[in-house]
């Protein structure tokens, strides 16, 4: 009988993607919207790197390449993670290189967790975690991430969370939605519960670079980690690359070889003058990357500071990557129905918490990926449309 696989009905989707529709449609009536929905970067890619692809193209790598990704890409990728984490890495054996963080994830999970395993996942999140926890047969156990704690996880509850079915924990920090990043206390103690319980531990590690108080620290850095950790982190948001489609994952041999083997089955490699451009990326200088972490600084003061000023939302100051999470739980509606409020009223896009699981709603998540102006216009027209509620 003809028809669509079962499966399919457990995948997810991204809630930003049907914002967007939303908003094109609103500009194909002529209306100027401002898109603080949107999440990367409104940056251009390095010039540099963007020269290294072009070359590369000439230079004639328009091929396969190793499933792995190109060695002395992961080269590069092992020496900035002994640079920025502390840690050896074997570049032959212990580094994959995928077209994005994204296909990462999806390895990931496929590779460790089987149908019944039960998976922590702090909430909000980004929704691909829960997405494909649900798609292998799994149970996503949803840590909730508190406005109190400034979204910090919360150890305690964690460690209550865990049970004999419980197989791995999905952490991300800093974090998207809510921009929270971890103490130095936390990462130990999120190591020694890792440790204690036996338990995988998938670090998406995307906004590592984008940090304005406090500074990263993962846990591979802890005794223990790194033979229980697969790291994830990119080239999408760091230097502006998301259309590059370029990540990269690290663990123990034997998890990379199995990643390696999904990889093949689904995209054999990832495209080899985008990897080319990546050890520029990696190995060229590094001025533009923080002239931009800089700039997201300024704006993050800015947007934090007027949304705070609208009676209404209250928003914890963000500590990395670039989106502000106000909490808008006094207008006594949804955030779904505020954000359709916002979209319509005011022609902002915003993204409703919920769309980041069940411990989203009540927030809104607004991208400060974009210019001084539109934070400034944006902001504004929400506070007047919130006025005559
Ligand atoms: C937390 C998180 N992980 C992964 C990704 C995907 O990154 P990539 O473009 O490298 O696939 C994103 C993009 O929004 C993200 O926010």
């Amino acid at each position: 009988m003809r028809g669509f696989a079962k499966w399919m009905e457990r995948l997810g989707t991204e809630g930003a993607f049907e914002v967007l529709m939303k908003a094109r449609e609103l500009e194909r009536r002529g209306e100027r919207v401002i898109h603080l929905e949107i999440g990367e970067p409104d940056f251009d890619t390095p010039r540099n790197v963007k020269e290294a692809g072009k070359r590369a193209l000439d230079e004639g790598w328009t091929h396969y390449t190793s499933p792995a990704g190109i060695l002395e890409l992961r080269e590069a990728i092992a020496d900035r993670i002994r640079e920025t984490r502390g840690v050896e890495v074997d570049p032959c054996k212990e580094v994959v290189v995928m077209p994005g963080a994204k296909p990462c994830i999806f390895a990931s999970i496929l590779a460790l967790i089987d149908p019944g395993d039960e998976v922590l996942i702090p909430s909000p999140g980004y929704p691909i975690y829960e997405s494909v926890v649900r798609f292998v047969g799994a149970k996503p156990v949803l840590i909730p991430l508190k406005e109190e704690r400034e979204f910090r996880l919360d150890l305690e509850e964690l460690k209550e969370k865990i049970g004999d079915s419980t197989k791995a924990l999905i952490i991300n920090y800093p974090n998207n939605p809510t921009g929270a990043n971890l103490t130095d206390e936390d990462v130990r103690a999120i190591a020694e519960i890792a440790n204690d319980h036996d338990l995988w531990v998938i670090s998406d590690e995307i906004y590592s670079e984008i940090v304005y108080d406090g500074g990263f620290r993962s846990p591979i850095s802890e005794p223990g980690m790194k033979e229980r950790m697969i790291l994830i982190d990119g080239f999408s948001k760091t230097y502006s690359m998301t259309g590059w489609r370029l990540g990269y994952a690290i663990s123990t041999p034997e998890v990379v070889e199995r990643l390696i083997r999904l990889q093949i089955n689904m995209t054999s490699c990832p495209a080899a003058f985008t990897q080319v451009a990546a050890i520029e990326a990696l190995r060229g200088p590094q001025d533009e990357v923080r002239e931009m972490v800089r700039t997201y600084r300024r704006r993050r003061d800015l947007m934090v500071s007027r949304l705070n000023s609208i009676p209404g939302f209250r928003c914890v100051v963000p500590k990395g990557a670039f989106y502000a999470f106000p909490n808008v739980k006094e207008f006594g509606m949804s955030s779904r129905e505020l954000m359709e409020y916002l979209l319509e009223k005011a022609h902002v896009a915003t993204l409703n918490g919920d769309a980041f699981g069940l411990y989203g709603e009540g927030y809104l998540r607004l991208s400060y990926a974009t210019s001084v102006e539109n934070i400034e216009e944006g902001v504004a027209r929400i506070k007047e449309a919130v006025n005559s509620l």
